[in-house]
């Protein structure tokens, strides 16, 4: 049976305690981690049975040579050696994109060209693409930047108009043939039930 994970979300850098903690996840917290963890806007931690077993960040120390407006960046991600492949960076992605989305810079994420477990991520994710490859300060090997395709930069960059985000209690118009009203919570309605 797959192992029950739960995720909880804080919107600052950690604590001491925290910081601690969500360290001992990785082999080698150096400070570049430490830098991260310290402009952190959004910490996504995953939990099986209170204990920590993975990681995800939105941060503002961006260092990477981006051409985004107002870059946001995507990083410390890390899943536990034994939880890995159960979905818990997918998820952890999910929920870092849609909180970097809604902050209205430019999300962005860092990948060396190497790691080939986070290449597959964002080759296959038709909400990434790549915004350009740089020579890495410190090795001096190959990493990407890649930039959130809904981004209005990125679409602006590409010839697309922005994507106005959903505005709640928005009235849409009338149907032309004639309209379903959706069904809210303990309505039963068969006919506003998706084919
Ligand atoms: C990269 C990393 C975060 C991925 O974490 P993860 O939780 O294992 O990621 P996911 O489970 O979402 O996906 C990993 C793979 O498992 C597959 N998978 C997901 N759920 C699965 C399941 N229930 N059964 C089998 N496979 C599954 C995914 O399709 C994915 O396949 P792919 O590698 O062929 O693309 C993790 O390997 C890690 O911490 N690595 C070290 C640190 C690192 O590289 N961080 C990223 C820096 S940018």
């Amino acid at each position: 049976m797959l192992p029950a994970i739960e995720y909880s979300l804080s919107f600052s850098a950690p604590s001491s305690g925290e910081r601690e903690a969500l360290s001992s996840l990785t082999p080698s917290p150096d400070a570049r981690w430490h830098e991260k963890l310290d402009a952190a806007k959004l910490v996504v931690t995953a939990l099986h049975e209170g204990s920590r077993v993975g990681v995800g960040i939105v941060h503002t120390s961006v260092t990477a040579p981006t051409l985004a407006d107002s870059p946001v960046e995507l990083g410390a991600m890390f899943v536990h050696p034994a939880y890995r492949r159960l979905g818990i960076r997918e998820q952890i992605a999910d929920t870092r994109l849609t909180y970097a989305l809604s902050m209205g810079g430019t999300p962005i994420t860092v990948i060396d060209n190497r790691n080939d477990a986070s290449w597959r991520h964002f080759a296959r994710s038709t909400q990434w693409a790549v915004e350009q490859e740089y020579t890495g300060y410190f090795t001096g090997l190959p990493m990407t930047i890649w930039v959130a395709a809904e981004s209005a930069w990125h679409r602006t960059r590409s010839g697309l108009s922005s994507l106005v985000p959903a505005q709640p209690g928005i009235v849409l118009p009338d149907a032309p043939f004639g309209s379903h009203h959706l069904a809210s919570a303990g309505e039963s309605d068969a006919s506003s039930i998706p084919a």
